[in-house]
């Protein structure tokens, strides 16, 4: 994997991949957590669409991380879902295909939504995280902390999520 990535805003012709990536890192990020039947029956078209939908919302934005070979991550961000508090948007999705993470990716599309967000007035950003995904680790370690919890059910189960939210975004984009 190129080691080289550049972050650009993703636009209509990024969703195929988008869907790609979303299948690919859903099945390697939840094995064993969501149901093998629901990861099996997750399909890139599907998932294409959800998003084709999502990027004509008002509001709504993406950031992609592109190199040589195309795209290999995407976030997605927007207005805050649910009733929190006034300048706080919400992260609603945050993939790096699998061989490409671990070379700073995640943490460069995080800055650069944050870094929109605030643009457009927020103070502060949040993202919902499986309980059972190490990989809000990932948050924790880039300053954000947990603040409600609630049940999600995925597949045949109900599973446990966690919002994490940054506060402060001038401290995020300071990361
Ligand atoms: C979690 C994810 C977004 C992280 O992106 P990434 O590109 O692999 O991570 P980065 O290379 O940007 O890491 C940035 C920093 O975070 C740290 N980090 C990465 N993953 C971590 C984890 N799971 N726990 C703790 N710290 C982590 C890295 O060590 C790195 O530290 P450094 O800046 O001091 O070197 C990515 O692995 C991913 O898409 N995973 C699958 C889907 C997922 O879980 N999405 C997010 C939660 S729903």
């Amino acid at each position: 994997m190129n080691q080289n990535f550049r972050i650009r805003p993703a636009d209509t012709e990024d969703l195929p991949m988008i869907g790609e990536i979303l299948v690919e890192t859903w099945r390697h990020t939840f094995r064993g957590i969501i149901d093998d039947a629901f990861l099996a029956g997750m399909s890139e078209q599907d998932q294409m669409m959800r998003h084709t939908r999502r990027m004509g919302i008002a509001g709504v934005a993406y950031q992609a991380g592109v190199d040589t070979d195309g795209l290999i991550g995407f976030a997605n961000y927007g207005p805050a879902r649910g009733s929190v508090s006034s300048g706080v948007m919400e992260l609603y999705s945050l993939y790096i295909r699998p061989a490409a993470q671990g070379i700073g990716l995640g943490k460069a599309l995080v800055k650069a939504a944050a870094t929109d967000c605030r643009n457009q007035g927020a103070e502060g950003l949040f993202a919902w995280v499986l309980a059972e995904n190490a990989n809000r680790g990932f948050y924790e370690y880039l300053g954000a902390t947990a603040s409600a919890r609630s049940t999600i059910h995925v597949g045949n189960s109900d599973h446990e999520q966690i919002a994490y939210l940054w506060q402060d975004l001038d401290e995020l984009i300071e990361i």
